[in-house]
């Protein structure tokens, strides 16, 4: 179903559009992005559009005419809770604003992703705050959008390898992977030999880089001294005394423990690691689990095998359906990040730019091509202990979302 969702028409806040100068910034933190080899897939889709709740626009299938949006926003699938939930927290944070609004998603694809920017172009849009699909891929994309004009602002995932990209508004990726390694540390039950099973996002997406990284920083000591034995990987297992990993080398990991952030990936990965090995490499385990999604997926995986006795999974996005697997005991932990907090910073980024001015940046992030300035976003870790206070009293979620608080 296509709709499109436009907010209040302000045209005078926009008279004073920046031309794109360069961004100063108080810059504390360098994050590494090598160039990524993943090809998308390619497939050809006209563009996804979807409304928010609150708008009454009428559902349009043709391309509005030129000046008719502001602020173009492309997310990358509608298949993962994850970007709904952004898309809801932009309509919410945009329907106090003047500017006018469109929200596309690529569904999986690159192609489709560019077909969404070029119809953004082509309706004035005057900022673009895209969440590639595929870092790389995305680059032909926004350099279109930059030759005309716009301000492209990578969001959540960075776009990689190209100039083309103005700003960044992410969380704290690598602490993410770190988090999700610590509460494992925290919660191992061995002091010796305990399996760990590692899993890890789509190598297309820098970010399930950062999170590895982060987690192979906390994970690797206890792998190298034999507190864990990592059971799936091979490369792992083979860089195990290695505490920093090139980029070449994290692929080679992650190209063994991907579940390319899909579900039934997951699921089926879990299921073969699991027909692998003896039941020595069972008992109570480990589990890295990159994101809620794929948590539960392979937590089900894991919980259906006679001979692991107990498991300890992570996860991340305090995804409503992990909330309760961590309320039911399922999924023991998550990483929130608070959307709110990444819409809030990205809103602001735009009317800044909007409005002639130059954003507040905290961090810089190679891109294989260029510092890209940034703005990072802090995240907490979340249990049965602190899910209710995290979650429920922050109002983030409401506690009739839920059985068993
Ligand atoms: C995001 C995660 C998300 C994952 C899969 C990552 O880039 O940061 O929040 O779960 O993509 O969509």
């Amino acid at each position: 179903m296509k709709k499109i969702f436009s907010v209040v028409l302000s045209f005078a806040l926009l008279l004073s559009l920046a031309s794109c100068g360069g961004p100063t910034s108080s810059n504390t933190t360098t994050t590494t992005a090598a160039p990524q080899t993943t090809a998308a897939p390619q497939t050809t889709a006209a563009p996804q559009t979807t409304a928010a709740p609150e708008t009454t626009a009428a559902p349009q299938t043709t391309a509005a005419p030129s000046g008719k949006v502001d602020i173009g926003i492309v997310l990358p699938t509608k298949d993962e809770p994850r970007w709904i939930q952004d898309e809801t927290r932009f309509g919410d944070a945009l329907k106090s604003t003047p500017y006018k609004s469109q929200v596309l998603f690529s569904q999986g694809s690159s192609a489709t992703e560019k077909t969404n920017v070029e119809s953004l172009i082509s309706q004035g849009v005057k900022v673009l705050i895209i969440c590639p699909q595929d870092a790389t891929a995305a680059a032909a994309a926004v350099e279109e959008a930059k030759a005309a004009g716009i301000i492209v602002i990578s969001y959540d995932r960075l776009i990689t390898n190209t100039s083309a990209v103005d700003y960044y508004v992410t969380f704290d990726s690598v602490t993410v992977g770190k988090t999700q390694a610590q509460y494992l540390v925290d919660h191992a039950t061995g002091t010796k030999g305990q399996p760990l099973y590692l899993y890890a996002g789509a190598s297309s997406d820098n970010n399930a880089f950062l999170f590895f990284q982060g987690a192979w920083s906390v994970l690797q000591p206890k792998i190298a001294d034999g507190t864990f034995v990592v059971e799936n990987s091979s490369e792992a297992v083979g860089l195990k005394d290695k505490a920093d990993l090139t980029r070449d080398e994290q692929s080679k990991i992650i190209s063994q423990i991907t579940t390319n952030w899909d579900f039934n990936a997951a699921k089926n990965i879990a299921t073969s690691n699991l027909t692998a090995v003896g039941d020595d490499a069972k008992g109570d385990v480990l589990i890295l689990a990159p994101n809620d999604g794929t948590a539960r997926s392979i937590a089900d995986t894991f919980a259906a095998d006679p001979a692991v006795k107990s498991y300890v999974i992570t996860g991340q996005d305090a995804e409503k359906a992990s909330v309760q697997y961590i309320i039911d005991g399922k999924q023991n932990m998550t990483v929130f990040k608070d959307v709110r907090e990444l819409v809030k910073d990205t809103i602001t980024m735009a009317e800044s730019v909007l409005q002639g001015k130059t954003p507040d940046t905290t961090a810089k992030y190679d891109n294989g091509k260029i510092q890209v300035p940034a703005k990072q976003t802090t995240v907490i870790a979340v249990d049965k202990s602190n899910v209710k206070a995290a979650l429920i009293d922050s109002g983030y979620y409401q506690a009739t979302d839920f059985t068993g608080l």
